[in-house]
């Protein structure tokens, strides 16, 4: 990722922020975090990541053409008024991604992004605690003009499902704008933002199959609580609160 592009397209819009663009690191949430526990707000960007990870201790493949992004954030209000901040991630790259590339993406609750049901986007949130305060790092991982392994189903990238590279300045700053402006935003307006993730969710309302810890079960998803939590009813009738922090989920209508 070319800095000095990616600053013009940040337009003075991130003032506080520390910005840099690596060839390769193991994991920008990783680097973000050293960087951070130091002070200051950082964005990390690399070309390749030679340990992406994913959610659950997953790996996320991070070879270079795929954008692969961190920052920082340090709220002024306690952890549990924190909205699950996956859930604004999402919405800044499905935003950033229609008025870039020209594509509606879909969210599949918690944190993927998909084009014609395959992911092109995956986004993990950590919070580090340093007492008194903490900080989050998002980080997202996207398949923009990145091959993708043979192996891997069930996954695209923007080149692959437009036809064209995107220009991954322009989209990675348009996806760090939208994001932290979300998250300042997040208390004030934080029912219509989750109404809005809601809408675009294609969770909601279909039959998922849950896996949390040894438990598996199978129920119709039926909203998001006020935590973005997803709430599932089972055959028995009974609502489950299912959390993205331990649960995965598989669509399975
Ligand atoms: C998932 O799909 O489970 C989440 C994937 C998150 C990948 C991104 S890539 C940038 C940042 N650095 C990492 O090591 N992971 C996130």
């Amino acid at each position: 990722m070319n800095r000095s592009a990616l600053l013009t397209h940040i337009e003075d819009e991130l003032p506080d922020y520390n910005l840099l663009c690596l060839e390769r690191v193991d994991s920008t949430n990783s680097e973000a975090r050293r960087r951070a526990a130091q002070g200051g707000n950082w964005i990390i960007t690399s070309d390749a990541q030679s340990d992406g990870r994913g959610r659950l201790g997953r790996a996320f493949d991070s070879t270079p053409g795929g954008i692969y992004l961190s920052f920082t954030y340090r709220p002024d209000f306690p952890p549990e008024n924190s909205l699950h901040l996956t859930t604004l991630a999402a919405l800044a790259v499905h935003d950033a991604v229609y008025e870039i590339c020209g594509v509606r993406p879909e969210i599949k609750w918690p944190n993927d992004l998909l084009l014609g049901g395959q992911k092109f986007c995956g986004i993990l949130t950590e919070a580090i605690h340093t007492a008194p305060d903490y900080f989050l790092i998002t980080g997202i991982g996207i398949n923009a003009s990145n091959e993708l392994p043979e192996e891997l189903d069930g996954v695209t990238s923007l080149r692959r499902f437009t036809g064209s590279a995107p220009d991954s300045e322009r989209l990675a700053a348009g996806v760090l704008r939208r994001a932290i402006d979300l998250y300042s935003r997040s208390q004030t307006e934080k029912s219509a933002l989750l109404e809005r993730y809601a809408a675009l969710c294609v969770t909601i309302g279909k039959t998922v199959s849950v896996s949390s810890g040894t438990s598996v079960f199978t129920g119709t998803s039926i909203g998001i609580d006020e935590n973005a939590a997803l709430l599932v009813r089972r055959e028995s009738g009974d609502v489950a609160t299912v959390f993205s922090g331990e649960a995965t989920l598989s669509l399975l209508t």
